[in-house]
């Protein structure tokens, strides 16, 4: 990109624009490609509405179905990388397991989820227990994290149940985006909003009807 600058990765900040920029150069090329196709046709279908309202922040309609355990979809809404995961049985048994190492493991706080998203389970944060749908940004400065999702002994932590691991500054979150405590990142991982129009198709950005 013209106008991307390179940056030594030598401390932390560095990472951090390093791995906020890896993710805004796959969003470019995205809307980039949208373009090239928009110049193929009368200018006046250049602004494709639905290109346009995507990145105004538009609803992203997302099927589910082919989604197996263990596995993670990755789509963008309003310029944010959106995660949703469909999680095992172990992992979702072991959640609860977490909580004396968490900062915020039943998510008191409101900024992090909608409140339909508490009330459905505060400790997996999803309104259906195996489905986890997350803000794929670091909490601390914004880089994504990585999918840690086996529970196995890691290099940053012997007793790992699976989750997410920040490599800008060594944040770790669980597998519902719950945060560690002792590390940089503040808070859980953002859970956005959305709903289910039926049982494979999730709406991103949009509120359930009569959610509050
Ligand atoms: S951005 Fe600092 S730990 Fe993730």
């Amino acid at each position: 990109m013209a106008n991307e600058t390179v940056i030594n990765p030598v401390d932390g900040e560095d990472s951090v624009n390093t791995g906020r920029r890896r993710f805004l150069t796959a969003t470019t090329a995205v809307v980039g490609a949208v373009g090239v196709v928009g110049a193929a046709v009368p200018f006046i279908k250049s602004w494709n509405p639905s290109a346009r309202a995507l990145l105004a922040g538009a609803p992203v309609t997302v099927d589910i179905s082919a989604l197996q355990e263990g596995q993670r979809l990755i789509l963008e809404w309003r310029g944010q990388p959106i995660w949703i995961v469909k999680r095992s049985k172990a992992i979702l048994d072991a959640l609860p397991t977490l909580d004396g190492d968490l900062r915020d493991p039943t998510s008191e706080n409101a900024d992090q989820q909608p409140a339909y998203v508490r009330e459905a389970n505060p400790e997996l944060r999803s309104i259906k227990p195996e489905i986890s749908v997350l803000v794929g940004l670091c909490t601390h400065l914004g880089c994504s994290p990585e999918m840690v999702a086996e529970i196995r002994p890691e290099p940053f932590d012997p007793n790992w149940k699976g989750g997410y691991f920040c490599p800008c500054h060594k944040s770790k979150f669980d597998m519902a985006g719950r945060v560690y405590q002792g590390v940089p990142a503040p808070t859980n991982l953002v859970v956005p909003p959305h709903y289910y129009a039926d049982d494979d198709t999730i709406v991103i950005g949009v509120d359930p009807q009569g959610a509050a």
